[in-house]
């Protein structure tokens, strides 16, 4: 062999490769693992100078691939060890390093799962029914602004937080429109839409992304929406990513924000007249003044002097403003809520992120920049969209259906958005997110727990599923909305190359998307033919 130089050791070696590995991998050479093959296979790539394309890649029988795994699994219910794990995780570092992985995966037969922050709400950045790989994404975090046209390029694996940290190291009245956990990763949120307290004055995410970079599953890349086309452009903001290619970077155009902000948090017991307080909000929420974001938390809780259990809500908001101007709106149109100046604190806008964040009071903002997670839990949380108020009699209901589902201390809880706004005035055509005009509010459901155990599992599940099941009369019809960024598997899932055909997946492509679902099948159809980026909730090619 040290006849040969390097490069030609190399070619030979991967056209060995190519022709046998089928064969050598099924039955001639079963001392090769398959993690094993894929290692092999990623170095027959070509590769950037000096740097094997397999050194960023761990395999199962690394003793760092557990840490590597763990480091973005947000929800451990898809930790557990009955749990399919990875072949192999790619940390690409370059482009080169992602044509290996998707490469290899075709030649392998393996699914490539994309993550960027790891919140996907049914795991699926990080598990899958079949033999998969990860392209773990968090290297790609360079957030690059340009304060003189107020644009950013930031890179996939780039968090919330970071972005936010960001922008405020290089102004105090420049801010982004995104959700308000600082781990979330751009490749994930904003392909699915991101929304957050500053939605009504600005709508989405994906409302302030001009342009975008993909590579396909050629392993082309595309450096902007002309060269990728504006069909893929539109596809990949709100339909999900993880269906059409690996999204390499976004450019976002900032938007403005006073220099100080006013957040609150009031809570109102039953007791307090919560009932009528919620009844109320639906009616002014989504038509307030823009500025003023207002979000529900209603929660089950112990009585403190009765036995038994109440509802408690939280009154969340987020004023574009100062408390005069703020206590002159709620005076006005929400007297009831009896916001007061002490109520009020007054911020920077990156503070009140790391207050919406629900870090300490006073917290540094630093914690913006933590990714790695230590603390996390079991959950499943769901979607509805109310496009009709609730009468008193509803809410009455819903809150003693909350208590009847919740075995204390666990529980079942909900997190309403109030809609309207820019949110009104954007066509449901404009991008794939189609919840926008005669929506009021959008519902979160949670159900967390915080043991192992199946059966545990079950129980919990089973309790989430009956409540979003007691909640069908209030909440849209025809169907029931979801929003694809709170991926829910109860809508419905396929299987590629089995049923994952355009009637399949309609049943989650129809909550997810309505009109806008036929218009993604046709771009996938174009740009992923062989549905190289697949899932169980993936966008079909047209049969
Ligand atoms: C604690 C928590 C708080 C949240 N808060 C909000 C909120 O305030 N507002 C809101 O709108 N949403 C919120 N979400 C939902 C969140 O926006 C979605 O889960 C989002 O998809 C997460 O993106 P990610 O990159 O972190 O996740 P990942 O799990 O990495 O990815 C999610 C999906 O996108 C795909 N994907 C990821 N990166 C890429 C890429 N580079 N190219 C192509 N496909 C890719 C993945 O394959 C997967 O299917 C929250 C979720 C959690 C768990
Ligand atoms: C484990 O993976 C790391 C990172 O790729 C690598 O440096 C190390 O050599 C690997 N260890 C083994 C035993 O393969
Ligand atoms: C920033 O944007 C301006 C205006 O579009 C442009 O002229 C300039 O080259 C950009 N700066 C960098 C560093 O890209
Ligand atoms: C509050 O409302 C009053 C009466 O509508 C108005 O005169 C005043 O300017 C408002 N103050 C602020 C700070 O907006
Ligand atoms: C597709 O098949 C899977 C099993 O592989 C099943 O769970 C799912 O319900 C099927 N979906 C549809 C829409 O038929």
């Amino acid at each position: 062999m040290k006849f040969w130089s390097r490069p030609t050791f190399l070619l030979i070696l991967s056209l060995i490769h190519l022709i046998t590995i089928p064969r050598v991998y099924s039955s001639s050479s079963p001392t090769l693992s398959l993690p094993e093959h894929f290692l092999r296979c990623l170095d027959t790539q070509p590769a950037d100078h000096n740097s094997p394309n397999s050194r960023t890649a761990v395999i199962p029988t690394n003793s760092t691939f557990s840490t590597n795994l763990m480091a973005a699994v947000r929800n451990l219910r898809f930790a557990s060890t009955s749990t399919r794990k990875p072949e192999a995780i790619v940390a690409a570092v370059t482009e080169t390093h992602i044509r290996a992985a998707i490469s290899c995966c075709k030649l392998l037969n393996l699914e490539l799962r994309i993550r960027s922050g790891g919140h996907d709400y049914e795991g699926f950045s990080y598990t899958s029914p079949v033999p998969f790989v990860i392209l773990d994404m968090y290297n790609f975090n360079k957030i690059d602004i340009n304060m003189t046209d107020e644009t950013v390029w930031i890179q996939a694996g780039a968090s919330l937080g970071e972005l936010y940290y960001n922008i405020a190291s290089k102004s105090k009245v420049h801010a982004f429109p995104a959700g308000v956990c600082p781990k979330v990763g751009a490749g994930g949120h904003f392909s699915g839409g991101g929304f957050g307290n500053l939605m009504r004055k600005h709508g989405l995410s994906i409302d302030h992304i001009i342009d975008a970079q993909i590579m396909d599953a050629n392993g082309r890349v595309y450096r902007d929406r002309r060269s990728m086309g504006e069909d893929v452009f539109w596809a990949i903001r709100g339909g999900g990513g993880g269906s059409y290619g690996v999204i390499l970077a976004w450019k976002i155009k900032l938007i403005r924000v006073p220099e100080k902000v006013t957040v609150f948090k009031l809570e109102r017991t039953v007791r307090e007249g919560a009932v009528d307080l919620v009844w109320k909000w639906q009616q002014v929420a989504p038509v307030i003044d823009r500025d003023l974001f207002i979000r529900l938390e209603i929660k089950p809780i112990n009585r403190k002097i009765s036995k038994g259990k109440t509802i408690k809500v939280s009154f969340i908001g987020m004023f574009l403003g100062l408390p005069e101007r703020l206590l002159n709106i709620t005076k006005q149109s929400f007297p009831e809520l009896h916001l007061t100046k002490s109520d009020c604190m007054v911020k920077k806008w990156i503070e009140s992120t790391v207050f919406w964040a629900n870090y300490p009071e006073k917290a540094p903002i630093q914690l913006l920049l933590k990714r790695i997670s230590t603390n996390e839990y079991y959950w499943k949380r769901t979607s509805d969209f109310v496009q009709t108020p609730i009468s008193k009699q509803g809410l009455a209901k819903i809150f003693q259906t909350m208590i009847d589902h919740s075995p204390l201390p666990r529980r079942v809880w909900m997190q309403w958005n109030p809609w309207g706004g820019k949110m009104a005035e954007i066509e449901s055509d404009a991008t794939p997110f189609v919840h926008r005009g005669g929506n009021i509010f959008m519902i979160e459901h949670f159900m967390n727990w915080y043991r192992p155990g199946d059966e545990l599992e079950e129980q919990f599940l089973a309790i989430a599923r009956s409540f979003k099941e007691a909640m069908a009369p209030f909440v849209s019809k025809n169907p029931r909305e979801a929003f694809f960024n709170y991926r829910d598997v109860d809508i419905g899932i396929t299987t590629p190359g089995d049923n994952a055909t355009y009637e399949g997946a309609k049943v989650y492509g129809d909550s997810y998307f309505k009109g806008n679902y036929l218009r993604l099948v046709k771009v996938k159809a174009r740009f992923d033919r062989t549905n190289f980026f697949r899932s169980q909730q993936g966008i079909p090619v047209l049969a």
